[in-house]
């Protein structure tokens, strides 16, 4: 394929050799000449391990070179995939100046056009600029139209600087977001002999993934160092303790924990992360990631109070009251607090949750419950369908089989907030927000 690389700097050059080296024709662009020239010496303008030998291999090879302007090649080439800088902005989104000089070049390319030229974003963006942004200038400049007469996607880049060939010839995984069948097949083609898996999803995601990940490393550091820094202070050693963290790769490294839903609770979580918290205040250091988990979890629970609000309904069904199905211990159970912030609204809420009984919990267990909803005898319902039929709609609080064929079974009309698996939620939550509106316009995952 022939490909034009927009942007020389370290995902440019990196992407624009590994992809020469794969034996696509590939042809870099840069306003600025010494980059240029460098390249097609046959050196890399950045320093990165292993990028001078490949650059000079594939440049003298003839599979790749460098150029000042590029809007006159886009009717020849098949991909531009664009590698601009988009630094933060005073307020912290990402300032596409770069990004919007390239889309004027290659609109001016497209018009002349007749192929069906597909530009990709490698650039990282916050969600929704291609289609708001990117594609809108594209049409404007071109006089043609995306999806029909060219393509767009998003085909995010998680290379490391210092590792970024071996990160370009094996990724976790390669992740295209398209505007259309034709541009996510024209971009899978790009990395055809690269062995990982490919991942098709929403423009959108794609966009937001890459972002995503890289908060996630940064957490990882930043609770990594909190815990050392509580070691340093307790005369622990940080590192080792953080190695045992990571050699539970059934609950600590894994999938474990790491889907949203709905607030943690519970005998331990709350218990443990505040006697943290309070032993970090005795060694007089701060963690200021530990300390923020709670507050996040109280403001999960408000999430749902104002979600339960737009339901519309004055009588509303709890499913699931215990933190997780299964169990009758019902300390700190957010779903607990949710009803009686329900309540304080002038909410009626009736409650089924097969663990509990009435009849048989005794001691502290049944104490616990009814200091915190004194009113559970008259709300807790034995029967799953009689909750459903004195309620005008269902919040869905734990992941049971009976409550998944119960939702099933519901009358479509009656609105359902699913704390659990939000995706499944119907009625006022989803209504007027943006996620909806992408949802709708964009091609599903893995749809191709
Ligand atoms: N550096 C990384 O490790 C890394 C990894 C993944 C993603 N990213 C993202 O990739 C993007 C690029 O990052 P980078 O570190 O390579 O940036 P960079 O600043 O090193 O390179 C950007 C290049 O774009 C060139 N450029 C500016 N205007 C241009 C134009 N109109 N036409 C052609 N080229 C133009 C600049 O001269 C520069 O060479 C950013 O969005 C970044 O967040 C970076």
């Amino acid at each position: 394929m022939k490909v034009l690389v927009w942007g020389l700097g370290y995902v440019g050059t990196v992407s624009a050799a590994c992809l020469a080296h794969l034996g696509h024709e590939v042809i870099g662009i840069d306003p600025v000449a010494t980059k240029v020239d460098a390249l097609n010496d046959g050196r890399s303008a950045v320093k990165e391990p292993g990028l001078d030998d490949l650059v000079n291999r594939v440049v003298r090879d003839g599979f790749l070179r460098a150029t000042s302007s590029g809007g006159e090649l886009v009717e020849t080439a098949d991909v531009s995939l664009i590698c601009v800088g988009t630094p933060s902005g005073a307020d912290g989104t990402l300032s596409l100046g770069y990004i919007q000089r390239v889309g004027d070049q290659i609109g001016d390319g497209l018009r002349r056009a007749n192929n069906y030229h597909v530009v990709v974003m490698r650039s990282t963006v916050l969600p929704g600029t291609i289609r708001q942004v990117l594609m809108p200038q594209l049409e404007g400049r071109s006089g043609r139209e995306a999806g029909r007469d060219f393509g767009v996607a998003s085909n995010p880049e998680f290379m490391r600087e210092t590792s970024a060939i071996a990160d370009f010839q094996s990724p976790p995984y390669t992740v295209i977001g398209a505007l259309d069948p034709r541009s996510c097949e024209r971009v899978a083609e790009l990395y055809q002999s690269i062995a990982a898996p490919l991942h098709t999803v929403a423009l959108e995601q794609a966009e937001l993934l890459k972002i995503v990940n890289n908060t996630f490393h940064a957490l990882k550091v930043g609770f990594a160092n909190e815990i050392g820094r509580l070691c340093g202070e307790l005369a622990l050693d940080g590192g080792s303790l953080m190695r045992l963290v990571c050699a539970d790769t059934k609950l600590n490294i894994s999938p474990r924990y790491l889907q949203p839903g709905f607030a943690f609770g519970g005998s331990c979580l709350p218990k443990d992360l505040r006697a943290l918290a309070s032993e970090a205040r005795d060694c007089g250091i701060s963690l200021p990631i530990i300390d923020a988990i709670l507050p996040s979890n109280r403001a999960q629970i408000e999430t749902a109070r104002a979600k339960a609000h737009r339901l519309g309904a004055v009588n509303i069904a709890v499913l699931g009251l215990g933190f997780k199905p299964g169990t009758d211990d019902l300390r700190e159970s957010p779903t607990i607090e949710l009803i009686r912030s329900l309540w304080q609204d002038g909410l009626n809420v009736l409650v089924h949750d097969p663990d509990i009984d009435l009849t048989t919990m005794l001691g502290s267990n049944r104490a616990y419950l009814e200091r915190q909803l004194p009113q559970i005898g008259q709300i807790l319902c034995s029967r799953l369908a009689d909750a459903l039929s004195r309620s005008e709609a269902v919040i869905v609080a734990q992941d049971r089989p009976e409550f998944t064929s119960a939702l099933e079974q519901l009358d479509p009309t009656v609105p359902v907030l699913d704390l659990v698996r939000p995706s499944r939620s119907t009625g006022g939550e989803t209504d007027n927000n943006r996620r909806a509106s992408w949802t709708h316009r964009a091609l599903g995952a893995g749809s191709y």
